[in-house]
């Protein structure tokens, strides 16, 4: 999650779980995988007579409505990941996999944590993950709160890199291991023809004072470029997965997620490469949103998905949050194009009420937005349907962004510009013409 001193905002017609199955029959040349992200496991937290100390992660804000799944203030209880995994499990399917896109330790003070205590919180991820999927898969993506002090990854070799590749080793080959010990990021083959490419986008995130005059920390640029260089001659598809996204930030004017100059680097390499790129997965906003990759003549060429987070941590001075979440996407096994996303969540509020955790799935995307599949072309017809009209499909893109915390909550005019151009455009000078010549459409409303 993005820091609090950056940003002042900690910072998103539900069908029941049990629906799920009846269609887990997956249409002929279709398979699955699990995408989770941001877990931010709290262990200080507990239940008790004074609201202020239910967790560290409330910096002291009175966690009002914390029940045995947790509080909106703070970061997840043990308990709310058990649930969400246990969940999963039971819908899970022998040949699925599951990416992991980061961020484990919660967000506390500086002098709350350690290199040991981010690591443990790590291990005991991985751990549960194993317990829960045994005969899984995980891909996962170091997040900037994977590291301490937080967001400062090096560009070499430290604690937390090796500790990283020492417990993913039941999952990653030994050539994964060996770049994930250095930099932070990795590839390898998933399917016959389908690469994982998990980059560590933390070298690119503007409050990373330890790379910060680097023109290529790690030289993860140029092992980018020959990785899918490499995936093109030998016919490969590639699904990259990343904590901190590429493109803008949805909710903020004309903030990129990473640093300006890393984004414009990356959109120019995911241009160039997006007949190899089938899919873009990232986490760190907590929010629901999806974005499009134009090339420079405005034709779709990727897709990019930003996944909600099981933390249901917001900022006491923000109105915003998210229930708790995860997806599975659904992809075609001859090409691995993306079909659909399954999105399930937990109804925090109702689940401490009941003491009963109800996973359920949330939405449909293609039945949501009346799409044939997630391909960039319909991704970019998405995008275009939330352009004020006014749009009628803007006001359940938005209830879904917050995985429907509050659907009293309305985004009109700016919010909804900032919302819009951040889905179509992920370069700097096609944003900031979206923002200029679309604002008086949206002010009119
Ligand atoms: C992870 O931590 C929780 C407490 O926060 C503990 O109950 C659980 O046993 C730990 N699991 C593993 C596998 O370390
Ligand atoms: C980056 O460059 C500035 C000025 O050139 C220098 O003061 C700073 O120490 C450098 N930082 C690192 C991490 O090398
Ligand atoms: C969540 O549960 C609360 C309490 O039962 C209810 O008021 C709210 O409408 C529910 N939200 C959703 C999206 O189902």
């Amino acid at each position: 999650m993005l820091e609090l001193h950056t940003f002042v905002l900690l910072c998103c017609s539900a069908a029941p779980l049990w629906a799920a199955p009846t269609r887990s029959h997956l249409p002929p040349g279709t398979a699955r995988f699990w995408h989770i992200t941001d877990l931010h496991l709290d262990p200080s937290y507990h239940l008790g007579p004074d609201p202020t100390t239910v967790c560290l992660s409330s910096k002291g804000a009175a966690a009002s409505g914390a029940g045995v799944f947790g509080d909106f203030l703070c970061d997840s209880p043990f308990s709310l990941i058990r649930s969400a995994f246990t969940s999963m499990a039971a819908l899970t399917q022998p040949q699925d996999f599951i990416i992991w896109t980061g961020d484990s330790p919660p967000h506390v003070p500086v002098d709350k944590l350690s290199t040991d205590a981010v690591v443990q919180v790590i291990a005991n991820m991985t751990h549960t993950l194993r317990q829960h999927f045994p005969q899984l898969t995980v891909y996962p993506a170091l997040g900037n709160h994977d590291y301490w002090p937080q967001d400062q990854m090096p560009d070499s070799t430290n604690a937390v890199y090796e500790a990283a590749a020492e417990l993913w080793k039941p999952w990653l080959q030994p050539e994964a291991l060996s770049t994930l010990s250095r930099g932070g990021f990795y590839s390898q083959l998933a399917r016959p023809g389908l690469r994982i490419l998990s980059l560590n986008t933390i070298l690119y995130y503007g409050p990373n004072r330890a790379t910060r005059n680097a023109t290529d920390p790690a030289g993860q640029f140029k092992w980018l470029e020959a990785t899918l260089q490499d995936a093109a001659r030998n016919q490969e598809k590639v699904y990259i997965i990343a904590h901190v996204p590429v493109g803008f930030l949805p909710f903020a004017s004309g903030t990129t997620a990473m640093r300006a100059g890393a984004n414009e680097r990356l959109v120019s390499v995911f241009r160039r490469y997006s007949h190899v790129i089938a899919g873009q997965f990232y986490g760190h906003t907590h929010r629901d949103s999806v974005m499009v990759l134009l090339d420079r003549r405005g034709e779709a060429v990727s897709s990019a998905f930003v996944a909600p987070a099981v933390t249901p941590i917001r900022n006491v001075l923000e109105a915003y949050s998210n229930n708790p979440a995860f997806r599975t996407y659904w992809y075609h096994t001859g090409d691995y194009s993306l079909r659909d996303v399954w999105q399930y969540f937990l109804n925090l509020t109702e689940a401490n009420q009941k003491q009963r955790s109800d996973w359920r799935l949330e939405y449909v995307m293609s039945e949501a937005f009346g799409l044939t599949d997630l391909q960039p072309r319909s991704l970019l017809q998405l995008g275009l349907s939330l352009l004020p009209a006014p749009s009628r499909t803007f006001p359940t893109y938005f209830s879904h962004y917050m995985v429907d915390y509050d659907r009293s909550i309305t985004c009109e005019g700016e919010c909804q510009l900032r919302q819009v151009c951040a889905v179509l455009h992920m370069d700097r000078p096609s944003y900031s013409k979206c923002v200029s010549e679309r604002r008086a459409g949206f002010s009119q409303l």
